[in-house]
């Protein structure tokens, strides 16, 4: 594909943005770059301030949610800002007793194991997150022509933290309850659709311009489980979206083998971890004979931390991989680790808006 020129004039609101129109499979005026968890502890004035409030805290105060969420796209200027929450803060808002502890992740002390445990599982309304309104509305008027990216989690990477308990390796208890309590894990993953929508379709309505679902954990799935116990509800929340015509994003790490079937959940732009380069990635998602997508990836983020002769080869072999779909969006293999040099992820993103536009004749 030819990821054309378009004419770069100053924007006022996000619709001709390069995010937007390469995640509409558009011509762009360069591929348009913004990274997964860009704000956060690689970033000094992040972890300033931070400092003595706890996630859900910060979660719950628009002026901290605005200020984080905009100081990756001052610092790198990225294409696109991602709201500044977490995949478990709606539970959280619900009431539901899951804390985020640093370094570690979302733990539950009361992991979920019956009907009981379910049910404790409600999704919020728009009444219950004032705040999150709030700090939407805020931030896309500071936005202007940068797009804001409105995210959740998706049932299954959900479910593992209320199922296990807390981050896991194998999913064992997860995938024990899919499988010994098929009718449990259904009525569990419906209610985490439901937290997803609802969450999903606040930031929508208060002016987000396009939608990320994390299922980030999914690739620990086979094929065959993924689809019978996870693509009907990660289906459900993408449908339920789809009336608001925004761009729906679908990420999961170590998803080779689920890039056709996540494609299929709902997905208009796939994303795609480090594992498989975006021209094989589109050939998977074309597959089982579906119209070719948007990818979005895939710098694996551990190249970070080697030098700059290493990462520039990279992005230029990742540019000309992205050629492959009808659109791409530049981004990391996965989250940007907490340890990672800021100047390097500023310099990847210029480099990347250069190398990519188009230079009139
Ligand atoms: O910049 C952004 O990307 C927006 C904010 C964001 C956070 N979490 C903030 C956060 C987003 C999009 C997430 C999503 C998220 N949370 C995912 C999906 C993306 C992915 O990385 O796969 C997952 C699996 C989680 C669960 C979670 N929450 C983890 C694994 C952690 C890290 C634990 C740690 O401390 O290393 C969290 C906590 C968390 N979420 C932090 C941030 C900035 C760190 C907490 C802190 O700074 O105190």
């Amino acid at each position: 594909w030819d990821h054309r020129c378009v004419p770069v004039t100053p924007l006022s609101t996000p619709d001709r943005s390069a995010y937007l129109l390469a995640a509409r499979g558009e011509p762009v005026p360069h591929t348009p770059v913004w990274f997964m968890r860009q704000a956060g502890r690689a970033l000094p004035e992040y972890r300033a301030v931070r400092e003595g409030t706890t996630m859900l805290e910060s979660c719950m105060r628009p002026d901290l949610v605005v200020e984080i969420t905009l100081q990756p796209v001052r610092r790198y200027g990225v294409d696109a800002a991602i709201f500044f929450s977490d995949i478990v803060t709606p539970l959280q808002f619900a009431g539901y007793d899951i804390e985020i502890k640093p370094g570690i992740g979302p733990v539950s002390a009361d992991p979920i194991r019956d009907a009981v445990g379910v049910a404790a599982v409600r999704p919020v309304t728009a009444a219950d997150v004032p705040f999150t309104t709030e700090a939407i509305q805020q931030l896309v008027s500071e936005l202007g022509g940068t797009p804001l990216i409105g995210f959740a989690g998706a049932p299954f990477t959900l479910a593992s933290y209320l199922v296990e308990g807390g981050p896991s390796k194998d999913f064992a208890k997860t995938k024990a309850m899919m499988h010994g309590q098929p009718d449990l894990w259904h009525a569990l993953a419906d209610r985490l659709a439901d937290v997803a929508i609802a969450f999903l379709s606040v930031q929508v309505e208060a002016g987000a311009s396009a939608i990320q679902l994390f299922d980030s954990w999914a690739g620990g799935l086979s094929p065959r489980d993924y689809e019978r116990f996870v693509q009907p509800h990660s289906a459900k929340v993408f449908e339920a979206m789809k009336e608001y015509g925004v761009p729906r994003v679908h990420f999961g790490v170590n998803t080779g083998e689920l890039l056709g079937l996540m494609s299929e959940a709902g997905a208009d732009v796939v994303g795609v971890d480090w594992r498989v380069p975006l021209d094989e990635a589109v050939r998977r998602i074309t597959a089982a004979g579906g119209a070719p997508k948007p990818v979005q990836g895939n710098l694996d983020p551990a190249l970070l931390f080697t030098g700059w002769e290493t990462i520039e080869p990279e992005i230029d072999r990742i540019l000309a991989e992205g050629k492959a779909a009808p659109g791409h969006i530049f981004n990391l293999g996965h989250g940007v680790p907490p340890n990672a040099d800021p100047e390097v992820l500023r310099r990847i993103t210029q480099y990347v808006q250069t190398k990519s536009a188009h230079v009139p004749a």
